[in-house]
């Protein structure tokens, strides 16, 4: 399976801290942005990974992460010039996804949780599209799924007005390889973008989209305003304090999934010595 992380927009909802900054690239707490959805699909197995993100970011990104072998991953980047919807992902990507099954994080999701891991590696080979929901308090911010009384999900929402249930689709969706074609058949919204829902709602249609809500205790959070921002950071910051663990570390994760091995993790962690970063990279292990 191929992984995208949709890391482009204008970030107008975080103006004027994303006025010269991607915001993907902003700080929360300890890390840029997106090492935390790089990290949810390495933790997914995913380890062929293209970026999409603005022209002109392109050069950050690559300094940020490279190619991605020093992980034991490969990645690579394409340019979206403007933010023609979440849908779009899957038209630029299509060479990259090739004959294969992709999924497609958010680069401002942050996903937390002891068995999310196993959670998403279950959606490895979807036959059609794998969602997340999980219930939110405004859920007219997001996709919004409802059910009927057996469980089974039967509308898919962008953004409504007068929402038919409290869950919100997470961002981060796996699909087969027939979600290239979907992504072409869509047409652009109100708002001019081709919408991710629009592509779930196509797979809904034709029975081929399983809804998995998250557990109650599974963290999700975007960080697309500064109340979210702010609260993603703070989040970070207690549980590692408190469990004195490191979350959203793609080099933790690329040594707790068996992409590299100890020494190569206590190698990356000598570029870091001075930060703590390195520190944090190494909990757990014997010295
Ligand atoms: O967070 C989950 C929600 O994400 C879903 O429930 C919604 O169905 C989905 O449309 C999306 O809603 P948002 O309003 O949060 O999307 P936003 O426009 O903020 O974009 C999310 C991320 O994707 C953000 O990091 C910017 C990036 N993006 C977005 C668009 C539209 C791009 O890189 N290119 C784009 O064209």
């Amino acid at each position: 399976m191929k992984g995208i992380i949709l890391a482009g927009g204008s970030g107008t909802r975080l103006h004027p801290l994303t006025l010269s900054v991607s915001k993907q690239l902003l700080p929360v707490y300890d890390k840029p942005m997106i090492y935390y959805p790089l990290s949810t699909l390495m933790s997914a197995g995913i380890r062929e990974i293209l970026i999409i993100c603005l022209p002109i970011d392109i050069p950050l990104f690559k300094k940020l992460l490279g190619d991605g072998s020093a992980l034991g991953c490969s990645f690579s980047y394409a340019e979206q010039p403007e933010p023609k919807g979440i849908a779009e992902a899957f038209i630029i990507g299509k060479k990259f996804i090739g004959t294969d099954s992709v999924c497609l994080i958010l680069g401002d999701n942050i996903f937390y949780g002891s068995k999310l891991n196993t959670l998403l590696k279950s959606a490895e080979n979807p036959l059609g599209g794998v969602v997340f929901a999980q219930q939110v308090s405004n859920p007219q911010r997001y996709g919004v799924v409802s059910f009927d009384e057996t469980g089974t999900a039967v509308s898919i929402q962008e953004k409504p007005k007068h929402p038919a249930s409290n869950f919100a689709v997470c961002g981060i969706y796996f699909y087969d390889n027939t979600v290239v074609d979907v992504a072409k058949q869509i047409k652009p919204s109100a708002r001019n973008e081709l919408e991710i829902s629009d592509i779930n709602a196509v797979f809904l249609e034709h029975k081929k989209l399983q809804v998995i809500e998250l557990e109650a205790g599974d963290v999700w959070l975007d960080t697309g305003t500064i109340a979210s921002l702010s609260e993603a950071s703070q989040f970070v910051e207690t549980i590692q304090h408190r469990q004195g663990i490191v979350i959203g570390s793609p080099e933790r994760i690329a040594y707790e999934e068996g992409f590299i091995n100890e020494s190569q993790l206590r190698q990356l962690a000598e570029q870091y010595s001075l930060s703590g970063y390195g520190d944090c990279l190494l909990k757990g292990l014997k010295p």
